[in-house]
């Protein structure tokens, strides 16, 4: 133990006073501000987690968890956790040992599904379709005819870490002609984009709380169709994962009392109140909005002289990255939007790290507001080290795409 350590009996001032977190605009790769309904439905009293009112709370979660990824899944529920445990929830469930797998890797978190594969004890066959492009019909068609027991296709649908909107349909009809699984990650789409789970032929759709759909970190969203059930109930080894256990979280959800784990009421309500809102907008109408305001963005930004650094053909509405020009200092310039403006843009990720900037616009953060508010502190920051733009101009350019 550190000698410097102050001694534990000795009472703080922080411990007598209420902690405060600082207010920020959150436009990087998530979480997104939440609208203040959210907030405020998550100000309602803990109830516990076989309570029966707390039952009607997931079974409604799970009817409008239904509509958004566009099924009629009965499986279909939210994890305890974020984006992740959906990842690994999806996989453990549907993939056992030796069992092949193959991965469509875009960017960073196809990469990190290709490991989740691995850590099971099955085999990645890795389609790399090159960081920031997406991954082809053709590349696993191939890869389909060269595995044809492979077990799962899977895929990001939003690649976060470069902007990337991949598309799901083709391959979906690829993945079921050759009776394999096709799990689809939908963190970044689900809320603010039609997923399709159906239409799509998806097996398998997992997200994230905190992005497009609006509420907080801490649950991940998940759908099982009826392939993947028949799956998990004929597995010939144990789920390797007690708390991911989708069948036993799926007693959980509809047959109570059944304890599976201390789900919390606080997350399960605010979700709630986001998926509410989202059947109140309609998920088409929050496309449009996502789109418009993803455009006007790139907009602005290309009037600023920047380039955007994802491809124009698979671009990305709720995630914007772009260049950072030469001799700008990346860490500085989020620092002072951080410090100055009070807004987060993130950094770049994976082979992008230190050369992009990642803009978001997700959820109730998708607005016209904010992208003159990124802009117009982006603008000022750049110019202010030399950066030469017409002042101004960027702002209006946005302007000009969200009256049209
Ligand atoms: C596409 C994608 N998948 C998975 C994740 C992981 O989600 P989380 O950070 O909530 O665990 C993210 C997070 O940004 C993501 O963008």
């Amino acid at each position: 133990m550190s000698a410097s350590r102050p001694p534990l009996n000795k009472t703080s001032p922080k411990m007598t006073s209420t902690v405060r977190l600082p207010e920020r605009l959150l436009l990087g790769p998530g979480p997104a501000n939440i609208d203040p309904r959210v907030m405020a439905t998550m100000q309602a009293p803990v109830i516990g987690h076989l309570d029966p009112a707390f039952m009607e709370i997931l079974a409604e979660i799970a009817d409008l968890l239904r509509y958004a990824f566009g099924t009629v899944n009965e499986m279909t529920m939210a994890i305890s956790g974020t984006g992740f445990s959906g990842m690994d929830a999806a996989l453990a469930n549907v993939v056992e040992p030796d069992d092949t797998v193959i991965v469509g890797v875009s960017g960073f978190f196809g990469g990190k599904a290709a490991e989740a594969v691995t850590r099971l004890g099955a085999r990645p066959v890795v389609v790399d379709g090159g960081f920031g492009s997406p991954v082809t019909t053709d590349a696993i068609a191939q890869a389909l005819a060269a595995e044809p027991d492979a077990r799962a296709v899977f895929l990001v649908a939003a690649e976060t870490s470069v902007g990337l909107r991949q598309p799901l349909a083709e391959i979906g009809d690829l993945v079921r002609s050759a009776g394999a699984l096709y799990i689809v990650d939908t963190v970044t789409l689900l809320g603010g984009a039609t997923v399709g789970t159906d239409s799509n032929n998806i097996d398998v759709a997992y997200a994230g709380s905190q992005k497009c759909v609006g509420a907080i970190p801490g649950t991940a969203p998940i759908t099982f169709g009826p392939r993947a059930a028949e799956i998990i109930a004929r597995r010939s080894t144990p789920v390797p994962v007690w708390y991911l256990d989708a069948l036993a979280i799926h007693r959980y959800w509809t047959n109570t009392p059944f304890y599976h784990h201390t789900c919390s009421s606080t997350l399960m309500a605010g979700l709630l109140e986001a998926l509410r809102i989202i059947k109140a907008e309609t998920i088409e109408a929050r496309a449009a909005r996502h789109d418009r305001n993803g455009q006007a963005l790139v907009a602005g930004l290309e009037a600023m002289g920047l380039q955007i650094a994802s491809d124009p053909a698979n671009r990305l509405s709720m995630l914007t990255p772009v260049r950072i020009p030469e001799g700008i200092n990346d860490a500085e310039v989020r620092a002072e939007l951080l410090q100055s403006y009070g807004i987060e843009i993130g950094g770049g990720l994976g082979d992008w790290a230190g050369t992009a900037w990642r803009i978001g616009l997700m959820g109730h953060g998708s607005s016209t507001e904010n992208v003159a508010r990124v802009l117009a502190a982006l603008e000022e920051a750049l110019t202010a080290r030399g950066y030469e733009c017409q002042p101004g101009s960027t702002v209006a350019a946005a302007r000009q795409i969200s009256s049209d």
